[in-house]
């Protein structure tokens, strides 16, 4: 046995909301797994051929997968007022949120999708404060928000939300939308000739 390598940190299987739009993502499309935490959707595209780029501010829940070229493990405070950690132009074939909910960074993820990227989300919504955390309306989106923010801007496959008791009771909220493959072409400008 190997006593010198670093355990697995545990991590909790893949939400079955993202385990379920996985397959709309290009094959072998490069994913974006924003807050991973234990890195559970991490594991989950790179186990389907994806390289996967993951952003957390702490990288320890992601440690034993260091040290290879894939996943891209980057510690960042998304938070903080410091510039977005990736390049502006890098595009991806997904992006990915769970439990994790930082309203400023909307705008960046649908930027960094790329035509016919695919958004996953799901996290809390109000109401779970009578289950338990997260509990700040910071941290708990509206009714229908998910669907406010994004669904101008991407074309929604599926939209949930209410209480759910898997995998505990808890008030969630969750989104799969498509980024257009080409944007849908305006008519001409009459005024414009
Ligand atoms: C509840 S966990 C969710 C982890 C993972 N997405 C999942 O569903 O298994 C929230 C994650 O957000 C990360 N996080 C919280 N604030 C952050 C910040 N300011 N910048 C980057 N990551 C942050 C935490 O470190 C944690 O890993």
């Amino acid at each position: 046995m190997d006593t010198t390598a670093s355990p697995t940190p545990f991590s909790p299987p893949p939400s079955r909301w993202v385990a379920r739009f996985a397959p709309l993502v290009r094959q072998g499309g490069p994913v974006l797994d924003v807050a991973c935490g234990s890195g559970r959707h991490t594991r989950l595209f790179a186990g389907l051929g994806h390289p996967v780029t993951a952003i957390d501010r702490t990288l320890a829940g992601v440690a034993d997968l260091a040290g290879g070229s894939s996943p891209e493990l980057i510690e960042a405070d998304l938070e903080d007022g410091s510039p977005w950690p990736l390049p502006a132009d890098r595009r991806f074939a997904a992006v990915v949120v769970t439990n994790y909910l930082h309203r400023p960074l909307f705008p960046r993820l649908l930027a960094s999708l790329e035509p016919g990227g695919v958004l996953i989300y799901e996290t809390f919504g109000q109401g779970n404060e009578r289950f338990g955390k997260p509990s700040s309306p910071a941290f708990l989106l509206a009714p229908g928000e998910l669907l406010d923010r994004v669904g101008h801007q991407l074309q929604v496959v599926a939209f949930e939300q209410g209480v759910t008791d898997f995998p505990r009771r808890a008030v969630v909220q969750r989104l799969c939308a498509v980024a257009d493959p080409a944007p849908w072409p305006l008519p001409p400008n009459r005024a414009e000739g």
